[in-house]
């Protein structure tokens, strides 16, 4: 059983369940034999839940989300990327704009998927659904700027492209703690909340030392 699934075509509601039984049987596979993808996808998901559910407890507020409904949001953030083929995700070159086109549907195609789960409630699928939105207004996929984007959706932006930038994939190598923190500072203000993130730089290295 293989989670890659082409996306030209795909109808997203009629393959649920199918990815469902999918994901299941991946989950049920020894550490070797799981697919590339779910390797890939799902300790991301991991690490960036934990570092989530951390900084919004050490913020203090987290808008109208609870820390197990960020924690859970942050979890599931790319669960659309199931959707999309491993030749693209994986795709060890520069992607092509319709290569990018296909990945920038995955937060759509997330929440569209996990809307049936008795977990996913509302906090949770709009951390999916907003986790690539900007604070300039030019992210994806409904272009909101700043304050409108959910704060928790901000958040775990903040905690998905640490982990991103701190994880060695196949197109770059792992950067240092400091290497990150210089590449968000200068996202902040354009892709990240500014004041969030002078509070997530504070927090992260307490977060790594312990
Ligand atoms: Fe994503
Ligand atoms: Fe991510």
């Amino acid at each position: 059983m293989h989670p890659s699934v082409p996306l030209r075509g795909a109808q997203a509601g009629a393959l649920a369940p199918a990815i469902r039984a999918l994901l299941d049987a991946a989950s049920s596979l020894g550490r070797d034999e799981r697919p590339r993808l779910y390797r890939h996808v799902h300790p991301h998901g991991h690490a960036t839940a934990r570092l989530a559910r951390s900084f919004a407890a050490a913020l203090g507020r987290a808008g109208p989300a609870s820390l197990d409904e960020i924690e859970l949001g942050a979890h599931l953030h790319d669960f659309g990327k199931y959707l999309l083929a491993e030749s693209i995700l994986l795709k060890p070159g520069p992607l092509t704009g319709e290569e990018r086109a296909a990945v920038s549907l995955h937060p759509v195609y997330g929440a569209h998927l996990l809307s049936g789960l008795p977990a996913v409630n509302d906090a949770v699928r709009r951390v999916v659904l907003h986790h690539h939105e900007r604070w300039d207004g030019a992210g994806y996929p409904e272009g909101l700027a700043g304050a409108r984007i959910p704060l928790e959706a901000r958040l775990v932006c903040i905690a998905d492209v640490y982990t991103s930038l701190r994880a060695r994939r196949s197109y770059k190598p792992t950067l240092s703690r400091r290497e990150a923190a210089a590449v968000m500072e200068a996202m902040a203000g354009r892709e990240l909340d500014p004041d969030m993130t002078v509070d997530f730089l504070r927090f992260v290295g307490a977060y790594e030392r312990r």
